[in-house]
């Protein structure tokens, strides 16, 4: 299981000592929230804060596009060489276009759910995805709890997704009261905010949540 490491939930202003911290094998990927205040309420940061966070780290980036019109934004992150751009299917009626222009970069494209779209809204785009993210809460907001479907809807979209290469991702509510169950139902990414920030000890908490899945997966 990698675990995507949420900032929206760390203290931002600690970032630059903070991030050169972080350890490969707790951390493997770092979760990079864009917010607009259109698609989402809130404004949370951009492009230059995320070139800012590149700066600090070799850990890669996964850039989650919560924004309305993601073909306007989509470019911008394309000189930051990110693991995955991921938009949201709620955003766009250019998917296509926008993951052939996404892999035509080099940069694998990820497509995001809302807990209410129905897994088959991504039916037709899956033969062009790397990576579905399926959001377990709504967006916008760390801290809350995973949706009561959540569990439910992985296992459909897992259907959806087996017969392709695409990593399934979640985000949202994840910490270590279901992450054996996320492994147990094929999860490849968790996305962790408030569950590996509120110890204090990011390192610590990602490789207790590490374990946590590789225990899940035996159990699968
Ligand atoms: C919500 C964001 C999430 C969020 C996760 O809109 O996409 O990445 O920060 O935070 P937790 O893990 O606290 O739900
Ligand atoms: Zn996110």
């Amino acid at each position: 299981m990698k675990i995507s490491a949420s900032i929206l939930a760390a203290k931002l202003t600690g970032l630059a000592t903070e991030l050169p911290t972080y350890k490969k094998e707790s951390i493997d990927l770092i979760h990079i929230d864009v917010m607009d205040g259109n698609f989402v309420p809130q404004i949370s940061f951009g492009e230059a804060f995320t070139k800012e966070v590149k700066s600090h780290t070799d850990i890669p980036l996964d850039v989650h596009l919560m924004v309305s019109n993601p073909e306007l934004h989509v470019p911008k992150y394309f000189d930051l060489k990110p693991y995955c751009i991921t938009f949201h299917i709620e955003t766009t009626n250019f998917s296509v276009r926008l993951a052939e222009e996404i892999k035509k970069q080099g940069i694998r494209v990820g497509v995001s759910l809302n807990p209410q779209t129905p897994p088959e809204s991504i039916s037709q785009i899956l033969p062009y995805l790397d990576l579905v993210l399926l959001m377990t809460v709504d967006p916008g907001f760390y801290g809350q709890s995973f949706v009561k479907s959540g569990f439910e809807k992985i296992a459909a979209v897992r259907k959806l997704t087996k017969p392709y290469d695409i990593e399934l991702e979640v985000d949202g509510g994840v910490n270590e009261s279901n992450m054996e169950e996320l492994a147990k139902l094929g999860v490849d990414i968790t996305v962790v905010g408030s569950g590996l920030y509120k110890t204090g000890d990011p390192n610590a908490q990602g490789k207790k949540l590490k374990e946590l899945a590789a225990s899940g997966r035996t159990r699968s």
